[in-house]
């Protein structure tokens, strides 16, 4: 099959695509390397699916310039691509936020509508990249789908703003949608502007970890293969049919304190790893933790690994950048 990724070239969408590719699917990338982060690092995520003839990559901004005929050709999309990160989401860095995570998302799903009245078959079905940020500070924990989503930062306003995007266009369109809520994703390739990639950087580099807030917040931890798996996993409901879409929480099942992992991240390293406190972040959530029942009974979601050892894996994938360097 053939299908579109955006934001191919990020942690996500990067690892998306070569599960996609390994299975021997044709992907269209798609990206336009914001500057949020070293575009060098996103250019290196793609190394190995440039490597494949399967893989074509389009480098053009969803939010303004239109997708080519080859790229709506497709039998899904998995919709990563957006602006990341709560904490730069405020002041006037929000209108990046709106075009990259509302607007963009808006193009896409009515190019989609506009290339299947064309004539060129049934509208693909969508995979999108949703965020645990749309719950705010959660009043129940495990969270449920059914929770009022309350945002506290402009990212998870704008995360939200597209899921009700993707229902709009299934409920007025028929275009097959699922929004996944994906609960904090670490592991090989995550974003350097995150926790854990900061952690250990600091680790390896034998300086002490900041940590926004006093270390006691926590987090569902999602590994990238467990969410790789979900992703595929509601594409692949969307395409046989079995579903036409829903909204699903996508979590590790770990939930555990900032503390803990730095005293995980001293155990995997066999030394003492120092951590300086500092203010809390505004826009940051105090607690986080995904109820994935839904997930589990709608698409099989069934996380593999443990935060142990997909902490490891981070470790081994930052060690080897270092020693490559
Ligand atoms: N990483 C997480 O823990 C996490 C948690 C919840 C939700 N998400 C969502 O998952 C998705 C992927 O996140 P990630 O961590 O891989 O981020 P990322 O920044 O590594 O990847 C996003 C990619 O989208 C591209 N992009 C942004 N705006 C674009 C545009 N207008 N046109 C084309 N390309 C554009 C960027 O260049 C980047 O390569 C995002 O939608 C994000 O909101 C991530």
């Amino acid at each position: 099959m053939r299908f579109l990724v955006t934001g191919a070239a990020g942690f996500i969408g990067s690892s998306i695509t070569d599960s996609l590719l390994a299975d021997g699917h044709q992907v269209v990338g798609v990206d336009c390397f914001t500057d949020y982060y070293d575009p060098a690092i996103k250019r290196r995520n793609l190394a190995g699916a440039r490597e494949h003839d399967a893989f074509e990559l389009l480098e053009l901004d969803l939010a303004g310039a239109d997708l080519p005929d080859s790229a709506l050709e497709v039998d899904g999309v998995f919709h990563q691509a957006a602006q990341a990160g709560v904490r730069a989401s405020w002041g006037s860095e929000f209108a990046t936020y709106t075009q990259c995570n509302v607007l963009a998302t808006q193009r896409v799903l009515e190019q989609l509508v506009r290339h299947a009245e064309r004539g060129r078959g049934r509208v693909a079905p969508v995979v999108y990249a949703s965020s645990s940020s749309v719950y705010g500070n959660a009043e129940q924990r495990p969270t449920l789908e059914t929770a009022l989503p309350a945002p506290i930062s402009p990212y998870g306003v704008t995360k939200l703003a597209a899921e009700h995007l993707v229902d709009t266009y299934r409920h007025e369109f028929g275009v097959p949608g699922t929004s996944l809520r994906y609960f904090t994703v670490y592991g090989p390739r995550q974003r350097p502007d995150m926790a854990f990639n900061k952690f250990i950087r600091a680790a390896l580099a034998g300086t002490p970890i900041g940590v926004f807030g006093d270390g006691h917040q926590s987090r569902d931890f999602t590994f990238i293969s467990d969410i790789v798996a979900g992703n595929r996993a509601a594409m692949d409901a969307l395409v046989g049919g079995a579903s036409t879409g829903g909204t699903y929480n996508l979590g590790g099942g770990s939930t555990v304190t900032v503390r803990e992992i730095v005293d995980m991240l001293s155990e995997i390293l066999g030394r003492e790893v120092a951590a300086d406190f500092g203010d809390t972040q505004k826009g940051d959530v105090r607690h986080t933790s995904a109820d994935t029942s839904a997930a589990h009974a709608a698409i099989g979601f069934d996380p593999q690994v443990d935060l142990r050892t997909g902490l490891a894996r981070e470790v081994e994938w930052m060690q080897s950048l270092v020693d490559a360097s």
